[in-house]
């Protein structure tokens, strides 16, 4: 079969023009259930060698994993905008895991099919296309990998194949899907090529997914997600049995879902660096109304381009002072050059120049007594052991953002430990021009809310808690 691989197909691109219509009378109002996001350093995924997967050794190891992976992920980034030129200045450090490629450093279980099995997916804020590792009309179907978990569409009731001769299989998502029909009644073939040449490829198809809301009720929702029977690198996603997408886009099983449930979806991040027992979480619907949520405008125009989460910043403050940043930086344009994403696939937060520069000169008076030294991040520090490091000396950042909402991070979100001894201000500089990413560091002890009927993305406080 002639698989039509392109390098620019990579994740999902936003080719469709009428996306994120909801119409307000259409959306139920109706709660699911928290679905528990596990980060990938957690003692939960237990020890895996050779991957990335479960507790590092110990902090460096952490923040070097991290920041190899939030590499990985803006590059990923950057190509899907294509400022980026060739395909090889991409393989710069070795690739252990799915997270390595970028795409997402939270797995979340989710039941489908009837009668429904559980499925670990890794959780993706960019991209697009929801996909599990398959088995349905492959060449050589009988050849499973040892610990691996498939998805048996002859053994659910409510499997349905997308024909490739079908108007539907025409428009599902033109970057990635195949032209190839040998018979009308052949599944429609969809090939994503990754950036350093990881390959997925497979058919779409229809499946029930199985939600559970707090009362009890049940719900299966039909959603279009993609049977992977060939994973060129299969050892990336060992532990992993797919990905569930949750980017900006038509096809999103984010926006699908919320669709159907109240127009919005949240997670809620706990801190993964701190906290050994997991509690973040990941809703469909309307969670209960968290008091003091602010909101900010969902800049759905500009998320086009990426499928990502893009928010219009109007400044960064530190111990209340408004930092002499210029406001170009924060303007997102179509070439890249600008703007802020939200994204929990990224863990660090990147400063374009400008806005990095200005930050570190605020916090430089205060970190003076402190030694410089080389570590994981641009700004690190000698500090003394984390019980005699004062927090209260360290200066209150906090991002402004268009309406006046304020978000004001825990000082655990951009101060971190490296190597024993030494700590790091967790803020990456971007050489202009680049957009401004907001990883999930500074996101935690934090309810998001995105609510895309309504364009708008929330933010308060939070513990996180499960139940
Ligand atoms: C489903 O397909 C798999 C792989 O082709 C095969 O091993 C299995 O026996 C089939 N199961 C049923 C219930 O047909
Ligand atoms: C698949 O599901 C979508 C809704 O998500 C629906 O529009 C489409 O008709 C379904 N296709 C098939 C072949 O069942
Ligand atoms: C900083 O470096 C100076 C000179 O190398 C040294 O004397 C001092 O003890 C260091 N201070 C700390 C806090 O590490
Ligand atoms: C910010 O506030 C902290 C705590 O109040 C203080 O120790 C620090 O010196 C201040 N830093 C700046 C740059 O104003």
């Amino acid at each position: 079969m002639e698989r039509n691989i392109s390098l620019v197909s990579l994740l999902c691109f936003i080719i469709f023009n009428g996306c994120l219509v909801f119409e307000a009378d259409a959306v139920k109002s109706q709660r699911s259930e928290k679905l528990k996001l596990i980060h990938r350093h957690s003692p939960e995924l237990g020890h895996n060698p050779g991957t990335t997967l479960g507790p590092p050794k110990n902090s460096e190891e952490r923040l070097k994993q991290l920041v190899q992976s939030d590499k990985a992920r803006l590059h990923a980034i950057k190509r899907r905008l294509g400022v980026v030129g060739k395909a090889n200045d991409w393989v710069e450090f070795p690739f252990r895991s799915a997270a390595d490629m970028g795409i997402g450093q939270y797995f979340v279980s989710l039941r489908m099919g009837t009668p429904a099995k559980t499925f670990t997916l890794l959780v993706d804020t960019g991209s697009c296309l929801t996909w599990f590792k398959c088995k349905y009309m492959c060449v050589d179907c009988s050849s499973v990998e040892e610990g691996q978990r498939y998805f048996y569409p002859n053994q659910s009731r409510s499997f349905k194949s997308i024909p490739c001769s079908s108007q539907e299989c025409k428009t599902i998502d033109k970057a990635s899907t195949l032209v190839t029909c040998p018979h009308p009644n052949a599944p429609c073939y969809y090939d994503y090529s990754y950036l350093d040449g990881l390959n997925v490829g497979g058919s779409y198809f229809n499946e029930t997914v199985k939600f559970r809301f707090s009362n009890g009720q049940k719900k299966g929702l039909e959603m279009t997600m993609g049977c992977t029977d060939g994973l060129n690198q299969k050892n990336r996603f060992k532990t992993v049995d797919g990905i569930l997408a949750l980017g900006l886009n038509p096809l999103s099983f984010a926006v699908k879902a919320a669709h159907e449930f109240g127009g919005k979806f949240s997670f809620c991040l706990e801190n993964h660096w701190i906290i050994k027992s997991e509690s973040s979480y990941l809703v469909f619907g309307a969670e209960d109304q968290v008091p003091n949520m602010q909101f900010t405008d969902l800049l759905t125009e500009e998320s086009k381009m990426t499928s990502l989460y893009p928010i219009k910043v109007t400044g960064i403050s530190v111990n209340g002072t408004m930092l002499d940043i210029p406001s170009y930086v924060w303007d997102m344009t179509d070439r890249g050059a600008g703007g802020m994403i939200v994204d929990s696939g990224t863990t660090v937060t990147h400063l374009v120049e400008q806005a990095f520069e200005k930050v570190i000169a605020a916090f430089e008076p205060s970190l003076s007594m402190y030694n410089k030294t080389k570590g994981n991040l641009d700004y690190c520090f000698n500090a003394p052991p984390d019980g005699e490091f004062d927090e209260t000396r360290v200066p209150r950042v906090a991002l402004h953002f268009e309406g006046g909402a304020k978000l004001e991070p825990a000082v655990n979100g951009y101060i971190f430990d490296d190597s024993k001894g030494v700590k790091c201000l967790g803020f990456t500089r971007l050489a202009w021009p680049q957009m401004n990413i907001m990883g999930n560091l500074l996101m935690q002890n934090h309810l998001w809310e995105f609510d895309l009927a309504n364009k708008k993305v929330g933010f308060a406080r939070s513990k996180c808690m499960l139940d």
